[in-house]
Protein backbone atom coordinates (compact mmCIF):
# COMPACT_ATOMS: atom_id res chain seq x y z
CA UNK A 1 0.00 0.00 0.00
CA UNK A 2 1.17 3.39 -1.05
CA UNK A 3 1.33 5.72 2.27
CA UNK A 4 1.37 9.32 1.49
CA UNK A 5 1.20 11.47 4.33
CA UNK A 6 0.49 15.19 4.55
CA UNK A 7 3.89 15.50 2.43
CA UNK A 8 6.15 12.22 2.47
CA UNK A 9 6.03 9.16 -0.11
CA UNK A 10 6.37 5.84 1.85
CA UNK A 11 10.57 5.49 0.93
CA UNK A 12 10.04 1.75 0.15
CA UNK A 13 7.51 2.17 -2.47
CA UNK A 14 9.78 5.03 -3.76
CA UNK A 15 12.79 2.59 -3.81
CA UNK A 16 10.89 -0.07 -5.52
CA UNK A 17 9.18 1.88 -8.37
CA UNK A 18 12.89 3.71 -8.70
CA UNK A 19 14.43 0.14 -8.80
CA UNK A 20 12.00 -1.24 -11.66
CA UNK A 21 13.02 -1.47 -14.86
CA UNK A 22 9.62 -0.52 -16.70
CA UNK A 23 8.93 2.12 -14.68
CA UNK A 24 9.32 5.91 -15.93
CA UNK A 25 12.06 8.04 -14.12
CA UNK A 26 10.27 9.42 -10.73
CA UNK A 27 9.38 13.19 -11.43
CA UNK A 28 8.32 15.08 -8.31
CA UNK A 29 6.00 17.40 -9.50
CA UNK A 30 5.23 19.48 -6.26
CA UNK A 31 8.59 19.57 -4.49
CA UNK A 32 11.76 20.60 -7.24
CA UNK A 33 13.48 21.54 -4.17
CA UNK A 34 15.77 18.54 -4.34
CA UNK A 35 16.73 19.49 -8.17
CA UNK A 36 17.82 22.40 -7.06
CA UNK A 37 21.35 22.91 -5.82
CA UNK A 38 23.10 25.84 -3.95
CA UNK A 39 25.75 27.53 -4.99
CA UNK A 40 29.26 25.49 -4.31
CA UNK A 41 30.91 28.55 -2.72
CA UNK A 42 28.11 29.17 -0.17
CA UNK A 43 28.31 25.17 1.23
CA UNK A 44 32.64 25.56 0.87
CA UNK A 45 32.33 28.70 2.89
CA UNK A 46 30.05 26.79 5.69
CA UNK A 47 31.72 23.52 5.85
CA UNK A 48 35.23 25.08 6.11
CA UNK A 49 33.48 27.99 9.24
CA UNK A 50 31.81 25.39 10.92
CA UNK A 51 35.25 23.30 11.41
CA UNK A 52 36.48 26.26 13.58
CA UNK A 53 35.68 25.03 16.96
CA UNK A 54 34.62 28.60 18.03
CA UNK A 55 31.39 26.88 16.86
CA UNK A 56 31.45 23.31 18.25
CA UNK A 57 33.35 23.08 21.08
CA UNK A 58 31.16 23.65 23.69
CA UNK A 59 26.95 24.01 23.96
CA UNK A 60 25.77 27.70 22.87
CA UNK A 61 22.57 27.82 24.84
CA UNK A 62 19.00 27.02 23.48
CA UNK A 63 19.08 30.21 21.74
CA UNK A 64 21.53 29.51 19.63
CA UNK A 65 24.92 30.52 18.99
CA UNK A 66 25.25 34.46 19.06
CA UNK A 67 27.03 34.74 15.54
CA UNK A 68 23.46 33.34 13.93
CA UNK A 69 21.66 35.18 15.89
CA UNK A 70 23.06 38.32 15.52
CA UNK A 71 22.75 38.00 11.58
CA UNK A 72 19.40 37.26 11.69
CA UNK A 73 18.81 40.38 14.26
CA UNK A 74 20.66 42.58 11.77
CA UNK A 75 19.06 41.56 8.36
CA UNK A 76 16.02 42.29 10.16
CA UNK A 77 16.67 45.81 11.42
CA UNK A 78 17.98 46.92 8.18
CA UNK A 79 14.53 45.53 6.90
CA UNK A 80 12.83 47.46 9.04
CA UNK A 81 15.03 50.30 8.03
CA UNK A 82 16.16 51.57 11.55
CA UNK A 83 12.77 51.42 13.23
CA UNK A 84 12.68 47.77 14.50
CA UNK A 85 14.71 47.36 18.12
CA UNK A 86 15.84 43.57 17.52
CA UNK A 87 19.03 42.54 19.23
CA UNK A 88 20.10 38.70 19.60
CA UNK A 89 17.70 38.50 22.71
CA UNK A 90 14.75 38.54 20.36
CA UNK A 91 16.17 35.48 18.28
CA UNK A 92 16.91 31.63 18.58
CA UNK A 93 18.53 29.37 16.03
CA UNK A 94 16.38 26.28 15.63
CA UNK A 95 16.85 23.39 13.39
CA UNK A 96 14.86 24.28 10.65
CA UNK A 97 11.17 26.27 10.84
CA UNK A 98 9.22 23.34 11.43
CA UNK A 99 11.44 23.32 14.87
CA UNK A 100 10.86 27.17 14.98
CA UNK A 101 6.88 25.82 14.49
CA UNK A 102 6.92 23.60 17.36
CA UNK A 103 8.43 25.74 19.80
CA UNK A 104 6.47 28.74 18.79
CA UNK A 105 3.33 26.47 19.40
CA UNK A 106 4.32 25.18 22.85
CA UNK A 107 5.68 28.44 24.03
CA UNK A 108 2.49 30.86 22.62
CA UNK A 109 0.27 27.92 24.43
CA UNK A 110 2.00 28.31 27.78
CA UNK A 111 2.03 32.17 27.72
CA UNK A 112 -0.78 33.84 25.79
CA UNK A 113 -3.71 35.06 27.96
CA UNK A 114 -5.84 31.74 28.84
CA UNK A 115 -9.49 31.76 27.49
CA UNK A 116 -12.78 32.03 29.34
CA UNK A 117 -14.65 29.64 30.53
CA UNK A 118 -11.82 27.08 30.19
CA UNK A 119 -11.91 27.13 26.42
CA UNK A 120 -9.02 26.39 24.51
CA UNK A 121 -7.76 28.96 22.85
CA UNK A 122 -7.99 28.87 18.84
CA UNK A 123 -5.73 29.49 15.65
CA UNK A 124 -7.39 30.91 12.56
CA UNK A 125 -5.40 28.87 9.86
CA UNK A 126 -5.96 29.80 6.41
CA UNK A 127 -6.60 27.27 4.01
CA UNK A 128 -4.90 25.41 1.50
CA UNK A 129 -1.76 26.25 3.76
CA UNK A 130 1.40 24.31 5.17
CA UNK A 131 0.00 21.38 7.11
CA UNK A 132 2.84 21.33 9.66
CA UNK A 133 1.52 24.57 11.32
CA UNK A 134 -1.74 23.60 12.39
CA UNK A 135 -0.39 20.49 13.73
CA UNK A 136 2.22 22.09 15.85
CA UNK A 137 -0.17 24.60 17.04
CA UNK A 138 -2.70 21.51 17.52
CA UNK A 139 -0.71 19.34 19.09
CA UNK A 140 0.23 22.25 21.96
CA UNK A 141 -3.32 22.77 22.69
CA UNK A 142 -4.52 25.12 20.08
CA UNK A 143 -8.24 24.59 18.54
CA UNK A 144 -7.32 25.03 14.98
CA UNK A 145 -9.88 27.30 13.05
CA UNK A 146 -9.46 26.14 8.80
CA UNK A 147 -10.61 29.25 6.82
CA UNK A 148 -10.88 29.47 3.63
CA UNK A 149 -11.76 32.13 1.13
CA UNK A 150 -15.38 32.55 -0.70
CA UNK A 151 -14.94 31.16 -3.95
CA UNK A 152 -14.08 32.94 -7.02
CA UNK A 153 -11.67 34.99 -5.06
CA UNK A 154 -7.91 33.99 -4.62
CA UNK A 155 -7.21 31.37 -2.06
CA UNK A 156 -6.27 33.73 0.90
CA UNK A 157 -9.03 34.59 3.18
CA UNK A 158 -9.70 37.95 3.02
CA UNK A 159 -8.88 40.35 5.64
CA UNK A 160 -12.93 40.87 6.63
CA UNK A 161 -13.16 37.16 6.29
CA UNK A 162 -10.57 36.94 9.03
CA UNK A 163 -11.43 39.45 11.43
CA UNK A 164 -15.44 37.46 10.90
CA UNK A 165 -13.89 34.00 12.11
CA UNK A 166 -12.47 35.98 15.34
CA UNK A 167 -14.36 34.45 18.24
CA UNK A 168 -13.22 35.41 22.28
CA UNK A 169 -11.43 32.10 22.25
CA UNK A 170 -8.75 33.66 19.16
CA UNK A 171 -5.33 33.59 19.98
CA UNK A 172 -3.24 33.10 16.88
CA UNK A 173 -3.58 33.72 13.45
CA UNK A 174 -1.02 31.45 11.13
CA UNK A 175 0.60 33.66 8.12
CA UNK A 176 2.53 32.23 5.45
CA UNK A 177 4.74 34.81 2.83
CA UNK A 178 4.37 33.52 0.59
CA UNK A 179 1.92 30.99 0.84
CA UNK A 180 2.51 27.16 0.31
CA UNK A 181 0.67 25.76 -2.03
CA UNK A 182 -0.75 28.96 -3.51
CA UNK A 183 2.57 31.48 -3.83
CA UNK A 184 -0.18 34.62 -2.85
CA UNK A 185 0.75 36.56 -0.22
CA UNK A 186 -0.93 39.59 1.41
CA UNK A 187 -0.13 43.08 0.13
CA UNK A 188 1.11 46.17 2.69
CA UNK A 189 -2.54 47.05 3.35
CA UNK A 190 -3.99 44.10 4.05
CA UNK A 191 -1.06 43.12 6.33
CA UNK A 192 -1.42 46.62 8.51
CA UNK A 193 -5.47 46.04 8.53
CA UNK A 194 -4.44 42.70 9.71
CA UNK A 195 -1.78 43.94 12.59
CA UNK A 196 -4.50 46.52 14.64
CA UNK A 197 -7.13 43.59 14.48
CA UNK A 198 -4.68 41.65 16.11
CA UNK A 199 -3.36 43.98 18.26
CA UNK A 200 -6.82 44.58 19.54
CA UNK A 201 -7.92 41.52 19.74
CA UNK A 202 -4.45 40.34 21.28
CA UNK A 203 -3.85 38.03 18.67
CA UNK A 204 -0.46 36.59 18.31
CA UNK A 205 0.57 36.23 14.30
CA UNK A 206 2.97 33.75 13.23
CA UNK A 207 4.59 34.55 10.49
CA UNK A 208 6.23 31.57 8.27
CA UNK A 209 8.68 33.19 5.79
CA UNK A 210 10.45 29.87 4.60
CA UNK A 211 9.53 30.98 1.32
CA UNK A 212 9.39 34.62 1.31
CA UNK A 213 13.17 35.08 0.39
CA UNK A 214 12.80 32.45 -2.47
CA UNK A 215 12.83 34.64 -5.85
CA UNK A 216 10.49 37.05 -4.84
CA UNK A 217 9.53 39.52 -8.25
CA UNK A 218 9.13 42.52 -6.28
CA UNK A 219 9.13 43.70 -2.58
CA UNK A 220 7.55 41.70 0.10
CA UNK A 221 6.02 44.38 3.16
CA UNK A 222 7.73 43.73 5.53
CA UNK A 223 5.16 42.71 8.36
CA UNK A 224 7.66 43.22 11.72
CA UNK A 225 8.09 46.40 10.62
CA UNK A 226 4.53 46.89 9.92
CA UNK A 227 3.56 45.51 13.55
CA UNK A 228 6.31 47.85 15.20
CA UNK A 229 4.55 51.21 13.25
CA UNK A 230 1.16 49.89 14.79
CA UNK A 231 2.77 49.43 18.74
CA UNK A 232 2.67 46.02 18.17
CA UNK A 233 6.23 44.67 17.56
CA UNK A 234 5.81 42.00 20.22
CA UNK A 235 2.68 40.58 18.55
CA UNK A 236 4.73 39.00 15.89
CA UNK A 237 6.34 35.66 15.93
CA UNK A 238 8.60 34.79 12.77
CA UNK A 239 10.15 31.88 12.02
CA UNK A 240 12.42 31.61 9.08
CA UNK A 241 14.50 28.66 7.47
CA UNK A 242 17.24 28.45 4.98
CA UNK A 243 15.69 25.25 3.27
CA UNK A 244 13.43 26.59 0.06
CA UNK A 245 14.92 29.73 -0.31
CA UNK A 246 18.79 28.77 -0.68
CA UNK A 247 17.39 24.55 -1.54
CA UNK A 248 19.08 22.90 1.71
CA UNK A 249 16.88 21.74 3.63
CA UNK A 250 19.50 19.19 4.90
CA UNK A 251 21.66 22.03 6.56
CA UNK A 252 18.38 22.75 8.62
CA UNK A 253 18.63 25.99 9.86
CA UNK A 254 16.50 27.70 10.76
CA UNK A 255 15.60 30.90 13.16
CA UNK A 256 12.60 32.41 15.56
CA UNK A 257 12.42 36.16 16.23
CA UNK A 258 9.91 36.98 18.80
CA UNK A 259 9.55 39.61 21.74
CA UNK A 260 12.24 39.21 24.34
CA UNK A 261 9.79 37.70 26.89
CA UNK A 262 8.14 35.09 24.38
CA UNK A 263 11.70 34.59 23.05
CA UNK A 264 12.77 33.34 26.70
CA UNK A 265 9.44 31.46 27.22
CA UNK A 266 10.84 29.37 23.59
CA UNK A 267 14.60 28.92 24.78
CA UNK A 268 13.28 27.06 28.06
CA UNK A 269 10.95 24.79 25.44
CA UNK A 270 14.02 24.41 22.71
CA UNK A 271 16.37 23.75 26.14
CA UNK A 272 14.52 20.57 26.50
CA UNK A 273 15.67 19.38 22.29
CA UNK A 274 18.39 21.25 21.07
CA UNK A 275 20.68 23.28 24.07
CA UNK A 276 23.13 24.12 21.51
CA UNK A 277 22.77 24.91 17.79
CA UNK A 278 24.83 23.10 14.97
CA UNK A 279 27.82 23.79 14.10
CA UNK A 280 27.36 25.08 10.27
CA UNK A 281 24.30 27.07 11.71
CA UNK A 282 25.54 29.81 12.58
CA UNK A 283 27.84 30.55 9.56
CA UNK A 284 25.32 29.79 7.13
CA UNK A 285 22.93 32.12 8.73
CA UNK A 286 26.25 34.53 7.98
CA UNK A 287 26.06 34.22 4.80
CA UNK A 288 22.44 34.00 4.35
CA UNK A 289 21.21 36.85 5.73
CA UNK A 290 24.14 39.13 4.30
CA UNK A 291 22.55 37.23 0.77
CA UNK A 292 19.39 38.75 1.59
CA UNK A 293 19.96 41.96 1.90
CA UNK A 294 22.54 42.30 -1.19
CA UNK A 295 19.36 40.38 -3.12
CA UNK A 296 16.93 43.30 -2.22
CA UNK A 297 19.46 45.58 -2.96
CA UNK A 298 19.88 43.86 -6.17
CA UNK A 299 16.38 44.18 -6.80
CA UNK A 300 16.06 47.85 -6.56
CA UNK A 301 19.18 48.97 -7.63
CA UNK A 302 18.96 46.78 -10.69
CA UNK A 303 22.11 45.76 -12.86
CA UNK A 304 25.39 45.20 -10.57
CA UNK A 305 27.76 46.17 -12.59
CA UNK A 306 26.67 49.66 -12.95
CA UNK A 307 29.08 51.53 -10.48
CA UNK A 308 26.51 52.94 -8.59
CA UNK A 309 24.74 49.72 -8.07
CA UNK A 310 27.80 48.32 -7.19
CA UNK A 311 28.56 50.74 -4.52
CA UNK A 312 24.93 50.52 -2.72
CA UNK A 313 25.04 46.91 -2.71
CA UNK A 314 28.88 47.23 -1.37
CA UNK A 315 27.17 49.80 1.29
CA UNK A 316 23.89 47.71 2.04
CA UNK A 317 26.47 44.54 2.92
CA UNK A 318 28.63 46.45 4.74
CA UNK A 319 25.47 47.78 7.01
CA UNK A 320 24.63 44.37 7.29
CA UNK A 321 28.07 43.79 8.57
CA UNK A 322 28.60 46.70 11.37
CA UNK A 323 25.64 45.76 12.38
CA UNK A 324 26.52 41.98 13.22
CA UNK A 325 29.78 43.35 14.46
CA UNK A 326 27.79 45.97 17.01
CA UNK A 327 25.48 42.97 18.00
CA UNK A 328 28.36 40.47 18.53
CA UNK A 329 30.47 43.02 20.40
CA UNK A 330 29.69 42.69 23.70
CA UNK A 331 30.15 39.07 23.55
CA UNK A 332 33.35 39.05 22.35
CA UNK A 333 34.95 38.20 25.38
CA UNK A 334 32.72 34.94 25.98
CA UNK A 335 34.45 33.61 22.57
CA UNK A 336 37.95 33.59 22.54
CA UNK A 337 38.48 33.59 18.80
CA UNK A 338 35.32 35.06 17.57
CA UNK A 339 37.01 38.34 17.04
CA UNK A 340 39.31 36.31 14.52
CA UNK A 341 36.72 34.43 12.79
CA UNK A 342 34.69 37.69 12.45
CA UNK A 343 37.80 39.21 10.42
CA UNK A 344 38.79 36.04 8.08
CA UNK A 345 34.96 36.01 6.98
CA UNK A 346 34.22 39.32 6.64
CA UNK A 347 37.36 38.87 3.58
CA UNK A 348 35.89 35.43 2.62
CA UNK A 349 32.11 37.24 2.41
CA UNK A 350 33.26 40.29 0.85
CA UNK A 351 33.20 41.32 -2.55
CA UNK A 352 32.79 38.59 -5.26
CA UNK A 353 32.57 36.36 -2.37
CA UNK A 354 29.89 33.74 -1.05
CA UNK A 355 27.11 36.36 -0.35
CA UNK A 356 27.25 38.34 -3.88
CA UNK A 357 27.99 34.52 -5.71
CA UNK A 358 24.64 33.54 -3.53
CA UNK A 359 22.69 36.88 -4.24
CA UNK A 360 23.25 36.52 -8.11
CA UNK A 361 22.82 32.76 -7.59
CA UNK A 362 18.27 34.12 -5.92
CA UNK A 363 18.29 35.96 -9.32
CA UNK A 364 19.49 32.73 -11.61
CA UNK A 365 16.35 31.24 -9.73
CA UNK A 366 14.17 33.50 -10.44
CA UNK A 367 14.60 33.51 -14.54
CA UNK A 368 14.35 29.68 -13.99
CA UNK A 369 11.38 29.78 -12.28
CA UNK A 370 9.69 32.19 -13.91
CA UNK A 371 10.33 30.27 -17.19
CA UNK A 372 8.73 27.39 -15.54
CA UNK A 373 5.69 29.27 -14.74
CA UNK A 374 5.16 30.55 -18.84
CA UNK A 375 5.51 27.12 -19.89
CA UNK A 376 2.48 26.01 -17.54
CA UNK A 377 0.25 29.33 -18.59
CA UNK A 378 1.27 28.72 -22.23
CA UNK A 379 1.96 25.52 -23.29
CA UNK A 380 -0.42 23.63 -20.79
CA UNK A 381 -3.14 25.95 -20.38
CA UNK A 382 -5.68 22.71 -21.58
CA UNK A 383 -3.87 20.77 -18.58
CA UNK A 384 -4.44 23.15 -15.84
CA UNK A 385 -7.64 25.99 -14.43
CA UNK A 386 -6.62 29.44 -13.59
CA UNK A 387 -2.74 29.67 -12.74
CA UNK A 388 -2.35 31.88 -9.47
CA UNK A 389 -0.13 34.94 -10.27
CA UNK A 390 3.27 34.70 -9.80
CA UNK A 391 5.51 36.33 -7.04
CA UNK A 392 8.51 34.23 -7.28
CA UNK A 393 7.64 31.27 -5.08
CA UNK A 394 8.60 27.62 -5.76
CA UNK A 395 5.03 26.74 -5.81
CA UNK A 396 1.68 27.05 -7.18
CA UNK A 397 -1.47 25.46 -6.65
CA UNK A 398 -4.44 24.35 -9.74
CA UNK A 399 -7.05 22.27 -10.90
CA UNK A 400 -6.69 20.14 -13.36
CA UNK A 401 -10.03 19.92 -14.42
CA UNK A 402 -10.17 16.51 -16.44
CA UNK A 403 -9.94 15.18 -13.01
CA UNK A 404 -13.23 16.66 -11.24
CA UNK A 405 -14.95 14.08 -9.40
CA UNK A 406 -11.88 11.64 -8.93
CA UNK A 407 -10.68 10.35 -5.66
CA UNK A 408 -8.27 12.44 -4.36
CA UNK A 409 -6.02 9.33 -2.86
CA UNK A 410 -6.94 6.83 -5.61
CA UNK A 411 -5.53 9.10 -8.20
CA UNK A 412 -2.66 10.13 -6.69
CA UNK A 413 -1.70 6.52 -6.14
CA UNK A 414 -2.22 5.72 -9.40
CA UNK A 415 0.01 8.96 -10.97
CA UNK A 416 2.73 7.64 -8.90
CA UNK A 417 2.54 4.02 -9.52
CA UNK A 418 1.36 4.15 -13.64
CA UNK A 419 3.29 7.41 -14.52
CA UNK A 420 6.07 8.08 -11.76
CA UNK A 421 4.52 11.74 -10.62
CA UNK A 422 4.72 12.13 -7.25
CA UNK A 423 2.02 14.87 -6.56
CA UNK A 424 0.69 16.63 -3.58
CA UNK A 425 -3.21 16.32 -4.04
CA UNK A 426 -5.21 19.62 -2.03
CA UNK A 427 -6.49 17.88 1.21
CA UNK A 428 -2.78 17.75 2.25
CA UNK A 429 -3.40 21.27 2.65
CA UNK A 430 -6.17 21.78 5.08
CA UNK A 431 -9.80 20.69 4.88
CA UNK A 432 -10.85 16.93 4.06
CA UNK A 433 -11.36 15.30 0.46
CA UNK A 434 -14.98 15.68 0.40
CA UNK A 435 -14.65 19.69 0.97
CA UNK A 436 -12.04 19.36 -2.12
CA UNK A 437 -14.32 17.01 -3.90
CA UNK A 438 -16.99 19.51 -4.16
CA UNK A 439 -14.74 22.05 -5.80
CA UNK A 440 -12.52 20.09 -7.75
CA UNK A 441 -9.16 18.27 -8.45
CA UNK A 442 -6.51 20.80 -7.33
CA UNK A 443 -2.61 19.73 -6.83
CA UNK A 444 0.67 21.81 -6.19
CA UNK A 445 3.10 22.10 -8.81
CA UNK A 446 6.40 23.07 -7.98
CA UNK A 447 8.38 25.36 -10.86
CA UNK A 448 11.73 24.19 -9.06
CA UNK A 449 12.12 21.77 -11.75
CA UNK A 450 15.00 22.03 -14.84
CA UNK A 451 13.21 22.82 -17.43
CA UNK A 452 13.48 19.72 -19.11
CA UNK A 453 12.59 17.63 -16.40
CA UNK A 454 9.04 20.40 -15.52
CA UNK A 455 8.03 19.79 -19.37
CA UNK A 456 8.17 16.49 -19.21
CA UNK A 457 6.51 15.73 -15.84
CA UNK A 458 3.29 17.93 -17.28
CA UNK A 459 3.45 16.10 -20.67
CA UNK A 460 3.23 12.84 -19.01
CA UNK A 461 0.76 14.43 -16.37
CA UNK A 462 -1.15 15.45 -19.23
CA UNK A 463 -1.14 11.86 -20.85
CA UNK A 464 -2.19 10.55 -17.10
CA UNK A 465 -5.43 13.01 -17.23
CA UNK A 466 -6.23 12.07 -21.25
CA UNK A 467 -6.42 8.18 -19.93
CA UNK A 468 -8.23 8.82 -16.89
C1 LIG B 1 5.58 27.14 4.85
C2 LIG B 1 6.61 26.20 5.35
N1 LIG B 1 7.04 26.33 6.60
C3 LIG B 1 7.99 25.49 7.10
C4 LIG B 1 8.52 24.49 6.33
C5 LIG B 1 9.55 23.59 6.93
O1 LIG B 1 10.79 24.16 6.73
P1 LIG B 1 12.13 23.60 7.39
O2 LIG B 1 12.77 22.72 6.39
O3 LIG B 1 12.92 24.82 7.66
O4 LIG B 1 11.78 22.89 8.62
C6 LIG B 1 8.09 24.32 5.03
C7 LIG B 1 8.61 23.22 4.20
O5 LIG B 1 8.01 22.78 3.25
C8 LIG B 1 7.11 25.21 4.51
O6 LIG B 1 6.66 25.11 3.25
Amino acid sequence: MLTVDDVNYDLHEIAALAGSERAPAIINLSSGINSWHPPQRLVSFVVNAASDPLFWEDYDGPYGHVVGRAAVAACESLRGDGQLELGVENVLVTAGASAALTVAARGMRHTLSASAGGEPPQAIIPVPTFPMAAACLAQAGFRIVELSAAPGHRWLPSVAEVTAATTPHTRVLYLNTFNNPSGEFYDGTELRQLVVWARDHDVTILHDTVSSDISCAGPVPHLLSIAAAAGYPDGVVTVGSMSKSRSIPGFRVGWLIAGVQLARQFARLNDLVAPSSPAIASPALLVDRLAAVAGEQLDTAGDPTLPHAAHDLAATVGAAWNLVLELTGPYLPAFPGLDTFLGTAAAELAENGAVHELARWRASLRDQLAGNAAILSEEFSDLVGKVPAWHGDFNTFVELPALRGRDYLDTTYRLFRDHGLQTLPAPAFGYHSAWWAERGYFTRLSFALPVETWTEGLQRLRRAVMEA
